[in-house]
């Protein structure tokens, strides 16, 4: 590909449901506990949409923020990427229901299924817009209301979800730019399709009394499977990216991981040896996000001022496909 432009972040925003869901309250709910969710994933609590909130409300209210954010207005957005796997519809994509919450029209909008990898490959499609001259300003968002899809009657699932959602606009860079997307790696291996998924109302099982009643409309996962496969395919695109750019994790200011599991960012953190104090965390407070835990927790740690302007960041995330990815950058 001809690279004409450099594309870079140049504003964040998230947003986060009131209604708190502890794990305490989550102990009246299924046979679980306070200690076994904390040992094992980390959460301790996570946030849960109201009922008449759906993933467009979520997402615009952070879309705002990432504007107010940014140098840019909203009419300056030629495109918007939405990342999501708990849309508002099948269809007509979310990124088009938020176009129209932001008054905009006439560009591209689309939604992206990619599971928790999905903000990353979001970025990634932004970034190669950006670079070619496509574009110059695109609203990338990372938005779930899992709570939505989530059986609270099976306890393997219902602790580790949460609703969130997390915005950034990629922008073309200007010559003097420090900032920058520097590289990004996304695959997806599909030989694990079934390990994570909702299993109804595609058109493999389409909605009917059966599959209600049945709880099939909601996430199934074989967490444990997932779990050796997501250590090792974050840590392949981290090593990508890193290698392809002759750096090394020295160079790395932040780490930020996909918050699924504590035990898997300690893991991933340990493997690629970066410090832990560079590692940004916030899975206790919002549990997993899926699309929106990486932008969320890359806008939050801009806001704590942890993350400043000419940092070096790591992101790497891996989801329902399964997918992975990586996306390395100078704020
Ligand atoms: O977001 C993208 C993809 N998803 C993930 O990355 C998730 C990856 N996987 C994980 O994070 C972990 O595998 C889990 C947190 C889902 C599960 O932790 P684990 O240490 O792998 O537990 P396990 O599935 O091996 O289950 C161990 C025991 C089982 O009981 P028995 O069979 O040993 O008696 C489960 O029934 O823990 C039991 N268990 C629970 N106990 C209390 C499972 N869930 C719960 C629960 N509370 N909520």
């Amino acid at each position: 590909m001809i690279v004409k432009y450099n594309a870079k972040i140049s504003g964040t925003g998230r947003y986060l449901p009131e209604k708190i869901l502890t794990n305490k309250d989550l102990e009246k709910i299924v046979d679980t506990s306070d200690e076994w969710i904390v040992t094992r994933t980390g959460m301790k609590e996570r946030r849960i949409a109201a009922d008449d909130q759906a993933a467009s409300d979520l997402a615009y209210e952070a879309s705002l923020q990432a504007i107010q954010s940014s140098p840019i207005r909203s009419k300056d957005i030629d495109m918007i990427i939405c990342a999501t796997i708990s849309a508002d519809h099948a269809f007509p994509s979310t990124a088009c229901i938020v176009q129209q919450k932001l008054g905009l029209k006439n560009f591209p909008a689309f939604d992206i299924s990619a599971g928790c990898t999905g903000w990353v490959y979001a970025a990634n499609i932004a970034k190669q817009y950006i670079e070619n001259g496509a574009a110059e300003n695109i609203l990338v968002i990372g938005v779930e209301t899992l709570s939505k899809i989530t059986n609270y009657e099976d306890r393997n699932t219902c602790v580790l979800f949460g609703d969130g959602a997390g915005a950034t606009i990629i922008s073309r860079a200007e010559a003097k730019d420090i900032s920058q997307l520097i590289d990004a790696d996304i695959s997806a291996d599909g030989t694990h399709n079934e390990l994570l998924i909702q299993r109804a109302g595609g058109s493999r099982m389409p909605a009917s009394q059966k599959t209600v009643k049945e709880n099939l409309h909601t996430v199934q996962m074989e967490g444990n499977k997932i779990f050796k496969l997501a250590v090792k395919s974050m840590y392949q695109a981290c090593h990508t990216v890193l290698k392809r750019n002759h750096m090394d994790m020295q160079s790395i200011d932040w780490l930020i991981t996909h918050q699924a599991n504590m035990r898997i960012i300690q893991a991933l953190g340990n493997k690629l040896k970066i410090d832990e104090k560079k590692v940004i965390v916030n899975i206790e407070k919002y549990a997993n996000t899926s699309a929106a835990t990486i932008p969320i927790a890359l806008d939050e740690a801009i806001r704590n001022n942890k993350i400043r302007h000419g940092d070096i960041v790591l992101l790497a995330s891996f989801g329902a496909g399964l997918t992975s990815g990586s996306l390395l950058f100078r704020l």
